[in-house]
């Protein structure tokens, strides 16, 4: 009796201990593929600790080399043995630059995802939203090893799952032919979707509520993969931060001429596409890197467009150029669009966006004291821009005068201080803001959509890329520390020890993550948690988007000037002189017969 009674007693002591032997030691769960075990850390945001469940390094394609270099993923397949998920993996092979957070273990054996769980109760019975994210750096550069899902995933209590995928010539290049199609990069995020719809379960997640988001080159994989209709069902929300689908000229139909570079930079034959190809095929992953360092050491950051392999228009993945189907889909439907639109989709841009393209004009202390000249706005800045945008076509000079004022401040016009600054206007405009509205128009111009847009303003006080003091609001990439929780390694992105941001910035943090993991959960950013101020939906008509600042506000319109005139008045100008010049030339001829060289004509 007494023996009983203390074993009874003794029976919810003994409980809790193999509780928490589970909880300190190791987790795991099986899959179909096999059981994964992974690490148990503890996390605090703002004075909160949790408990996070971390998988690490989990392969979800064979390794894309040998044979498989150039060829669209296959599956990993089944583990032979319980995989141990503890370590990262490696990131793809990738140049490093001193004033970017490089992850520098590189290898072409790359194709991993890291999953994080958190450890509460999900928020409905079916599981754990599950956020994806697809990291930047112009399809060129990055890592998913860098962005540490702890914090956001034990927060926000949702599932947070980062993938690596194929990048620069490894990940797209593309001859035309079967040997090379093109897109590697965006069918490894295809298929670490259909790993996270197939496994997901297995860790407590809610295979139907998925979320894809990403920043720059990461953002417009998401928009990218919001156009490619064999990914219906594997996620239903989008969330594009900085990053859109309208980029000027960087669909091409291939990049044969980029592959004949490095071919020939490696001493290889370059007489026809095969000769390329065997050339590229048989390289070690080191040269081909080599060669991108190269080409910079001897031409600087604006030589990375010479080197620069991004997706193009393969006829699979993407069948029409996405710039051009979002300028004249207000009238047209088709699958792709179709599907766009039935994903819920957050999309915006931060203050200064333009800053990032400031790395190309200087570094961290000269460009605090960097002056334009009006002299090298009008004939430097401002044709670059354009041949950026329209490539080796001849512009029209009304077009560049018209591009300029635009971009003056006329009370201040010469003042090459206020000149750099329309600098980063220019650039955030064109590369970011006019896109990024773009985008949102055309996603929100039809019924039944879920639309939102945000502007996230302020500077931060540890910019990822090195800005000037003069600069006034947040650069390119600022928001993915406050999205993250600023759960990251400061030595990799500071080259300091420890970092602690000001109150300000975590409240923010806060807020966002909020917002962000909202979506996840209800596709709606103000579900279930609806104590914050209300976003409300973006429409074409009322443009009422969310201000992420210290204090968050309201705003309608952004960038509407901006978009009116480089979507709408900028073709019309080309168009006009297009059409004045053929006049010119179908009538010029004759008033040249008639017409004496004096101007006297009969
Ligand atoms: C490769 O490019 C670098 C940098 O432009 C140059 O120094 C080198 O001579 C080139 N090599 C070949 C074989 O073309
Ligand atoms: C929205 O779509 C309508 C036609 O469906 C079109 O006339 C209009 O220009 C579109 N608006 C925008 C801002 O794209
Ligand atoms: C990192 O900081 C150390 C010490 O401050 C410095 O010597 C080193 O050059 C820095 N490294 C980089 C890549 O900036």
């Amino acid at each position: 009796m007494g023996k009983m009674s203390y074993f009874i007693r003794g029976l919810p002591i003994l409980l809790i201990l193999i509780n928490q032997y589970h909880s300190a030691d190791v987790p795991s769960v099986v899959t179909k593929l096999g059981s994964i075990t992974g690490e148990t850390k503890s996390v605090t945001f703002q004075g909160n600790e949790y408990q996070v469940d971390r998988y690490l390094g989990i392969p979800y394609a064979k390794p894309p080399t040998g044979d498989l270099r150039f060829q669209p993923p296959q599956p990993f397949g089944p583990f032979s043995e319980t995989y141990n998920a503890i370590d990262f993996g490696a990131s793809c092979p990738q140049p490093s630059y001193p004033f970017l957070p490089v992850e520098r273990k590189t290898d072409e054996d790359c194709l991993f995802l890291n999953i994080y769980v958190p450890r509460q109760k999900p928020d409905e019975p079916s599981g754990h939203a599950i956020m994806f994210f697809i990291h930047g750096g112009g399809f060129s550069i990055g890592s998913s090893n860098i962005f540490d899902g702890a914090v956001l995933s034990s927060e926000g209590n949702v599932i947070v799952v980062t993938i690596n995928y194929r990048l620069g010539l490894l990940g797209f290049l593309d001859i035309d032919n079967e040997k090379a199609s093109g897109n590697f990069g965006l069918l490894d995020q295809h298929l670490a979707l259909q790993w996270v719809n197939a496994n997901i379960g297995a860790f407590g997640g809610d295979k139907d509520r998925v979320t894809i988001f990403g920043e720059s080159a990461g953002s417009m994989s998401v928009a990218m993969q919001m156009l490619y209709p064999s990914n219906k069902g594997l996620f239903r929300n989008g969330i594009t931060q900085s990053g859109a689908l309208g980029l000027p000229g960087i669909y091409l139909e291939n990049n044969i001429n980029t592959a004949k570079f490095f071919a020939e930079n490696m001493s290889c034959n370059i007489e026809t596409v095969d000769e390329v190809f065997n050339c590229l095929k048989e390289a070690s992953h080191e040269n081909i890197i080599q060669v991108i360092l190269d080409t910079m050491q001897s031409g600087g950051m604006s030589s990375a467009a010479i080197v620069g392999v991004t997706p193009t228009i393969d006829g699979k993945f993407i069948r029409k150029n996405p710039a051009n189907m979002i300028k004249k889909a207000d009238t047209d439907s088709c699958e792709e669009i179709d599907f766009f639109r039935s994903i819920k989709l957050i999309n915006g841009v931060n203050g200064n966006e333009g800053g990032l393209f400031l790395i190309m004009l200087g570094n961290s202390e000269t460009l605090e004291d960097l002056e334009i000249t009006r002299e090298q706005m009008n004939t430097q800045v401002v044709p670059g821009t354009m041949a950026m945008m329209y490539g080796n076509k001849p512009v029209p000079e009304l077009l560049k005068q018209l591009i300029i004022s635009e971009y003056t401040d006329w009370e201040n016009p010469d003042d090459p201080k206020r000149l750099r600054e329309q600098l980063v206007e220019l650039f955030g405009d064109i590369y970011c803001n006019v896109p990024c509205i773009e985008m949102s128009r055309f996603h929100s111009n039809a019924s039944n959509v879920d639309s939102y847009v945000y502007h996230f303003l302020p500077k931060v006080e540890k910019p990822l890329l090195p800005l000037p003091k003069w600069v006034k609001y947040a650069n390119h990439g600022d928001e993915v520390g406050p999205v993250f929780g600023y759960n990251f390694d400061p030595q990799v992105l500071f080259n300091i020890s420890e970092y602690t941001p000001p109150a300000w910035e975590l409240d923010l943090s806060r807020r966002m993550m909020k917002y962000w993991t909202n979506f996840a959960k209800t596709g709606d950013p103000n579900k279930p948690d609806s104590e914050m101020l209300a976003w409300p939906k973006y429409d074409v008509n009322s443009q009422s988007y969310f201000v992420f600042d210290r204090e968050d506000s309201i705003g309608q319109y952004l960038y509407a000037r901006a978009t009116e005139f480089w979507t709408k008045i900028v073709p019309a100008v080309i168009d006009a002189t297009e059409h004045a010049q053929t006049v010119t030339e179908q009538f010029g001829k004759k008033d040249e017969q008639t017409c004496d060289k004096d101007g006297n004509c009969g």
